[in-house]
C-alpha cells in the first residue's frame, strides 16, 4: 500500500480562507477587527522565522497584527508588564509569547499571566482544564494538536469510535492536548514516551499514530500498522551532505518513505502539520475576537 499524502498546505489554506471570511463578517456586523500580538524575546533564528510568519499571516487575514520584539536580556518583570499591557488593550484579542523563553524567565509564570480569553496558544490552566473536562467548545485549544485533529478528521471523519490512537510524546504543547482531543472524538488513546516499554509493538496497534517527540526519523516504517493514519508533528533540521557541503533539510519524527509504504494516509514534513499550526492560530484569534464581541 502507498499512503495518501495529507496535504497540510491545502487544508491550512482552506481554514485561512474561512478565517478571512469570518473576519470580514465580524467587521461588518460589529465593526470589530481581530487583534493578535506576538511577543518574541531574544533572537533565536527559528523563533524569528515562526514569529514573522505568524505576524504576516495575521495581517493577510485582515487582522490588526502586532509584533513585539524584546531583547534577550529583557527581565521577567518587564515581560510580565508587557503581557499586562496587552491584556488591558481592547484592540488585542489574542496574545502569543513565543517559546522557548530565555532561561532567566519563568515561562510558566508568563503563560499564566496571559488573560485566559486572550490565550490563543491554549496553554493557560483555565483552557487546559476546560479541554481536559470536555468543555472544548469554550476553550482555546493549542494550535498544533487542534490543527492535527483537522487533518485526522480529513482522513477518517469526526467520529473516531472504535479506533485506537497512540500519541508518542507527552508535552503540554502537543502530546497531552492531542490525547484529550482524540479522546473527545471517541478514540481509544494511549500516550507513549521515552519510558514506554516496547514502543514499536505499541505503535503497531495504532489506527492513528501521532509522532511528537522531536527526534528525527525516530519512528520507523515497520512500526506503522498497515493502513494507519500517521500524523508527524516533528520538524527537525538535519545535515544533508547529499545536497552539498553545509546544507541541511527538514525531516519529521517518522521515517517518511518507509512509513508511507504501510500507512493509509500520512502527513509530510514540511507541508503537513506545520502550516496547520499557524492557520489554527488565526482561527483561535478570530474565535477570541468573536467571543469578546458576544461577551461585551
Ligand atoms: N514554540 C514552539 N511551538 C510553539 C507554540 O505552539 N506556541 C508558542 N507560544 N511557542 C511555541
Amino acid at each position: 500500500m502507498t499512503a495518501r499524502v495529507i496535504d497540510g498546505k491545502v487544508h491550512a489554506e482552506e481554514l485561512v480562507a474561512k478565517v478571512t471570511e469570518g473576519t470580514a463578517k465580524l467587521k461588518q456586523a460589529h465593526g470589530a477587527v481581530p487583534g493578535l500580538a506576538v511577543v518574541l524575546v531574544g533572537s533565536d533564528p527559528a523563533s524569528q522565522v515562526y514569529v514573522s510568519s505568524k505576524s504576516k499571516r495575521a495581517a493577510a487575514c485582515g487582522f490588526h497584527s502586532v509584533q513585539r520584539d524584546l531583547p534577550e536580556d529583557t527581565s521577567e518583570a518587564d515581560l510580565l508588564a508587557e503581557v499586562e499591557r496587552l491584556n488591558a488593550d481592547p484592540s488585542i484579542h489574542g496574545i502569543l509569547v513565543q517559546l522557548p523563553l530565555p532561561r532567566h524567565i519563568d515561562s510558566g509564570k508568563v503563560i499564566q499571566a496571559i488573560a485566559p480569553h486572550k490565550d490563543v496558544d491554549g496553554f493557560h490552566f483555565i483552557n487546559v482544564g476546560k479541554l481536559g473536562t470536555g468543555e472544548a467548545e469554550t476553550a482555546l485549544v493549542p494550535c498544533t494538536p487542534a490543527g492535527s485533529m483537522l487533518l485526522i478528521e480529513s482522513a477518517l471523519g469526526k467520529d473516531l469510535s472504535g479506533k485506537t490512537a497512540v500519541v508518542v510524546g507527552r508535552s503540554n504543547i502537543v502530546g497531552k492536548p492531542m490525547f484529550n482531543l482524540l479522546l473527545q472524538a471517541n478514540a481509544t488513546v494511549t500516550i507513549a514516551h521515552s519510558r514506554t516499554a516496547d514502543l514499536p509493538a505499541l505503535c503497531r496497534t495504532a489506527d492513528i499514530l501521532v509522532a511528537a517527540i522531536g527526534k528525527p526519523e525516530f519512528i520507523k516504517g515497520d512500526w506503522v500498522k498497515p493502513g494507519a493514519t500517521v500524523i508527524d508533528v516533528g520538524i527537525n533540521r538535519i545535515d544533508a551532505p547529499e545536497k552539498g557541503e553545509g546544507k541541511t533539510r527538514l525531516v519529521g519524527d517518522v521515517e517518511y518513505s518507509a512509513a508511507a509504504e504501510r500507512a493509509g494516509a500520512i502527513t509530510p514534513v514540511p507541508g503537513g502539520v506545520g502550516p496547520m499550526t499557524i492557520a489554527m492560530l488565526m482561527a483561535n484569534t478570530l474565535r477570541a475576537a468573536e467571543q469578546s464581541v458576544t461577551n461585551a
